[in-house]
């Protein structure tokens, strides 16, 4: 029997470990470990990936998340409305800022619905973040609009969505920053914790530079208050070399996500994600393959039976059902979602066999 487990770590590593360690030897016999050139060659080319004009590399992207709301000076008690449907740091950036998130529901995408953010504005509103998840851009148009109409900061959680696109334009450049997560596990992850900071305003820019980099600005003079989160440039170098390769990951992605569409749709016991690029509005790069399946928890049986791994994201639960945090809210949509939703396998290095073998078990647990 098949053994597919839902993310191979070792895998990521093993595919190419002959450049790796080419990488880190030519990285740490030049002896630049920390904000030396394998830093700045990459924070360039990832801008230049992006079509932004700036990105700072950070130590993770909670903390770019983080500085993100405080490089736009965000204020004890002002509140940011997000979705509920997204990973706790998206929230937690904006406690830890000082602010106070409003988690709101999903539209039918399954991300943050643009009518329930403009319902949430109030007087105390000062910004909107809206998750890029599962590598898939919102609909920024109609977030931007009330952004603008309220005159709201957004800033974008693109941490699951480096080169995903809406209209063309790239995941996290709509609002005023965003920030991007290359944990392992993200479609480009390096073999640790980091993040990048991107924007296209150069106040910001100087401030979030400040702000991860102890209070200096690139020539070392201290302006402000600031801390230490900077990307190491092992991993730097890491990401560079795959960021070379990144579109053509991307596109088997895509390849296998239009795989499971085509090969699962008859089943009405299940709600897929939308194909890659629908209505040419959407480019997905799918970080996740993630659907709502009726019997869940015995079709994740079901594929453990056989040799297939799984994954019901984040415990099961949305932002705002963690009782610790203390929201007390009712949020259907996305409630629903988490009852029936599961994560199947995507990983590029998966075999044409492999895929069939999952479509296949999925099929064969509905259709015995
Ligand atoms: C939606 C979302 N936001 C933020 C983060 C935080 O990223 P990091 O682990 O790099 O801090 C993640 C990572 O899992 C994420 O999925």
């Amino acid at each position: 029997m098949p053994n597919i487990p839902f993310c191979d770590y070792k895998k990521l590593y093993l595919d190419y470990r002959e450049d790796y360690l080419k990488i880190f030897d030519e990285v740490a016999s030049s002896g630049g470990f920390i904000m030396q050139k394998a830093l700045s060659d990459f924070e360039e080319e990832l801008a230049n990936f992006i079509g932004c004009k700036y990105s700072i590399g950070v130590a993770n992207c909670t903390d770019g998340l983080e500085i993100s709301w405080q490089s736009l000076g965000l204020r004890s008690g002002d509140e940011v409305i997000c979705s509920s449907h997204t990973f706790i740091a998206t929230a937690s950036s904006i406690v830890m800022a000082g602010g106070v998130p409003v988690p709101v529901d999903i539209g039918d995408d399954n991300l943050i619905d643009p009518n329930a953010v403009a319902d949430a504005v109030n007087p105390r509103t000062v910004g909107i973040m809206p998750t890029q998840l599962n590598g898939r851009t919102c609909d920024m148009e109609k977030i931007m609009e009330i952004a603008n109409n309220n005159k709201l900061f957004v800033v974008e959680d693109a941490a699951q969505a480096l080169g995903s696109k809406f209209k063309g334009r790239h995941s996290g450049t709509f609002g005023d920053v965003g920030a991007i997560s290359f944990y392992p596990a993200k479609v480009m992850g390096c073999f640790g914790d980091g993040g990048a900071v991107i924007t296209n305003n150069e106040n910001i820019f100087n401030k979030a530079y400040q702000l991860h980099e102890q209070g200096r600005d690139p020539n070392g003079d201290l302006k402000s208050w600031g801390r230490n989160s900077r990307l190491d440039n092992i991993q730097a170098a890491i990401l560079s070399f795959q960021l070379k390769k990144y579109i053509n990951v991307i596109e088997r992605r895509r390849e296998i996500a239009s795989y499971y569409n085509e090969r699962l749709y008859e089943l009405e016991e299940l709600k897929l994600p939308p194909p890659p690029s629908v209505n040419g509005n959407h480019f997905d790069i799918f970080q996740n393959y993630e659907f709502m399946a009726e019997k869940r928890d015995e079709l994740k049986q079901y594929l453990l039976e056989k040799g297939i791994g799984t994954l019901i994201q984040w415990n099961g639960k949305a932002i705002h059902q963690w009782e610790p945090l203390g929201f007390n809210l009712k949020l259907p949509k996305v409630e629903e979602f988490f009852k029936k939703a599961i994560m199947i396998p995507i990983w590029p290095y998966l075999s044409a066999d492999d895929i069939k073998y999952i479509a296949d078990s999925i099929y064969s647990f509905y259709r015995k």
